[in-house]
């Protein structure tokens, strides 16, 4: 998406001034919200993991949802996937929705373009998946099994299904935490600029306190059905691990319960490499 610049003024016209009101365009109203769930309430028998909550996601936001194990996380997303019923209850989604779990959750007996293209009919299915896989860097392997896939190879298909349904909201609970430290690395740069290129709002589920500080514009914390905490985060991307990240860091943490150190970090540790998106050390990771 880009800003329109502003027509420039020329010094050569000048016009009556009500003549220049009725030609200024009104300003635009804010798109509105691509998730909205007002007082939203879960409850499994007496278990209320969903108490009243209350959440907003703007157009091309990108979300990250932390909280410990059982807060109700993937509930709140099964919620926002349609895959759990709201019936009864004020909760706004888009049509146009896909999920990426832990687990890739390809069909084995299907090639890969076909786990992409599943539900999709046209006579040009195979070429659209096509141009997911691409655009994850795997359109050679479009008449793969998904058997011989790495896990994040498998990662990066799921991700692919989930971009051909071009979403306006893509949720993601955990799409990373069975990888290991450097593939989770590469994915965060995919995921990112494949955000930016397709702009979908996001919600990324996640246990890891860097990952959601690396890729999202807005952190929150879920705890005891409610948001506990909300950070937004200003730093520019890529995102370095500087002081001002180990300040919203420790803040988070601090919400999850967790106290580190306060000299911790206060020196940005090297990079793996130089395209990194964010320097070790990664993966604060609260369960
Ligand atoms: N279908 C269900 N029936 C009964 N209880 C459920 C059901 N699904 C979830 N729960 C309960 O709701 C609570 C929240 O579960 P949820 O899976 O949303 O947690 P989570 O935050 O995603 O946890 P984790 O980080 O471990 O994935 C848990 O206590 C869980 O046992
Ligand atoms: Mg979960």
């Amino acid at each position: 998406m880009s800003l329109q610049e502003p027509p420039a003024r020329s010094s050569r016209t000048s016009r009556a001034p009500s003549q220049t009101a009725s030609r200024v365009a009104e300003p635009a109203a804010p798109a509105p919200p691509t998730v909205r769930l007002k007082g939203f309430t879960r409850r499994f028998g007496d278990n209320v993991v969903i108490d009243s909550l209350d959440l907003t996601i703007a157009p091309g936001e990108f979300v990250a949802l932390l909280g410990a194990s059982g807060s109700g996380k993937t509930t709140l997303l099964r919620t926002l996937a349609g895959l759990d019923s709201a019936a009864g209850q004020d909760v706004t989604t888009p049509q146009a929705r896909a999920v990426v779990f832990q687990d890739a959750r390809l069909l084995p007996w299907k090639k890969v373009w076909r786990n992409i293209a599943l539900g999709l009919d046209g006579a040009e299915v195979r070429a659209r998946a096509q141009a997911a896989l691409k655009e994850v860097g795997l359109g050679h392997r479009l008449d793969a099994w998904p058997a011989t896939l790495s896990g994040g190879e498998a990662q990066r298909t799921a991700l692919a299904r989930a971009l051909v349904r071009e979403p306006a909201l893509l949720l993601l609970d955990e799409p990373f935490a069975a990888l290991d430290a450097l593939t989770r690395l590469k994915m965060h740069d995919l995921v990112l600029s494949l955000w930016r290129e397709h702009r979908p709002s996001v919600l990324l589920v996640t246990h890891d306190v860097d990952e959601a500080i690396a890729l999202a514009d807005r952190v929150l914390v879920l705890d005891k059905g409610k948001i506990a905490a909300e950070e937004r985060i200003p730093l520019s991307r890529p995102r370095q691990v500087d002081a001002a990240f180990h300040a919203i860091r420790r803040r988070l943490l601090g919400k999850l319960g967790v106290e580190i150190a306060s000299t911790q970090g206060a020196t940005p540790s090297p990079g793996p490499h130089p395209g990194a998106l964010i320097a070790f050390p990664i993966g604060v990771t609260v369960n």
